[in-house]
């Protein structure tokens, strides 16, 4: 157990600390850099098919249906594809409209969980072009699939997912880039996203950099029995990403919002009890996002912001800043989530919990 956890106390903290390497090993051998295109070898002979769909979906489960959020976001920009995100759960019992036209994504780290099998048949039997994007090799979604790609980020043990979740975005971004460029995307802009997600393991090594710091901060959190995470357009899934991780392994309530829709609702409960947990990098939203932090400080709720690291903006307005490098927004999500996973580590770690099996939950769910 001890040489398996590579001389981590937990395979979740292992499994944030690989992530420079998972990542990388989504990419490798996949760049064309000349071409400014991807190369996925599961998926050939399917290009063309995929590129004239009228929709995709994307179904799944738990975080893997984060990873599908930000794929719905880098496919739509990108690829100019509709692009539908659905619980697997809900997808197979609600009479779905699924067309031969159409391509289902399933991304399923296990390649195993129930709900998105059942929902990958349902779509198959309706004649539509069905893809895996799995991690465990030869599971029953890889297997049922009419094409897909592997992951490659290696055995995730800990329940709480982390390293697939990276790995599955990173793998989004291929297939991004893929039918991007066979639609309208210019060699100039693939070439640009390509040397963007080359330069991916070097910036999460950056960020992993600063895990003191956010063992400290998780000193002060981690009595709080509320949470709420919010982020706008590339980082909405991230903040729904970050408050699961907290939910899952510290037992914290914690929601994830749309850092506008808070007034809507979430404000309600903002007082200098309730921390809230920023996301905002600097994107197009990011003065919107400035707004909404003002809106909470002027509540007195506490702030901890994921921020970019030329920002000195915004560590004048709240308690703390944990620092990202940049990236382009379709992949700034792969480097925003890596605080909030160590955020949420050292939070159970403290409260003593059992962070790689916590109660109640399973690696993979097998029932429906
Ligand atoms: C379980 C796990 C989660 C995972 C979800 C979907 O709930 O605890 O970490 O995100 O299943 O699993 P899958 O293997 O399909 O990605």
């Amino acid at each position: 157990d001890e040489i398996t956890k590579g001389g981590y106390p937990h395979y979740m903290l292992k499994e944030i600390m690989e992530q420079p390497d998972s990542i990388f090993n989504s990419m490798r051998g996949r760049l064309l850099y000349e071409e400014g295109i991807s190369k996925l070898g599961g998926l050939q002979g399917y290009e063309d098919r995929i590129v004239r769909s009228q929709r995709i979906i994307i179904s799944a489960c738990g975080t893997s249906w984060h990873a599908g959020l930000v794929g719905e976001y880098m496919l739509e920009e990108y690829a100019g594809i509709p692009v539908e995100v659905e619980y697997a759960s809900e997808f197979r019992y609600r009479h779905p409209i699924i067309r031969p036209e159409d391509t289902v994504i399933f991304i399923s780290q296990s390649g195993e969980t129930a709900d998105t099998l059942a929902s990958l048949k349902e779509a198959k039997k309706k004649g539509a072009l069905c893809l895996g994007v799995c991690n465990v090799v030869g599971s029953s979604i890889a297997r049922e699939s009419n094409a897909g790609v592997y992951i490659h980020a290696g055995p995730e043990i800990g329940v709480a997912s982390t390293k697939a979740f990276t790995s599955q975005l990173v793998v989004l971004s291929l297939i991004t880039l893929l039918l991007a460029r066979k639609k309208n995307l210019s060699l100039i802009e693939g070439q640009n996203i390509i040397r963007e997600m080359q330069s991916l393991p070097e910036k999460v090594k950056k960020i992993l950099e600063s895990n003191d710091q956010i063992e400290k901060i998780a000193d002060e959190y981690m009595s709080c029995r509320n949470f709420l995470y919010l982020g706008r357009g590339y980082n909405f899934p991230v903040a729904l990403e970050g408050a699961l991780k907290l939910k899952e392994i510290s037992y914290i309530h914690a929601e994830g919002y749309p850092a506008a829709e808070m007034k809507h609702g979430p404000i309600a409960l903002i007082d200098e009890n309730m921390p809230v947990v920023f996301i905002a990098t600097k994107d197009a939203v990011y003065d919107k996002v400035i707004s909404n932090i003002e809106e909470v400080k002027a509540r007195k709720g506490r702030i901890l912001a994921i921020v970019n690291e030329d920002d000195d903006y915004i560590e004048k307005l709240v308690d703390h800043v944990i620092r990202v490098p940049k990236t382009i927004n379709m992949l700034q999500p792969i480097l925003s989530v890596i605080p909030l996973q160590l955020l949420a580590y050292h939070v159970a770690v403290k409260r003593g919990l059992n962070v790689d099996q916590p109660r109640n939950l399973a690696k993979s769910v097998t029932v429906e």
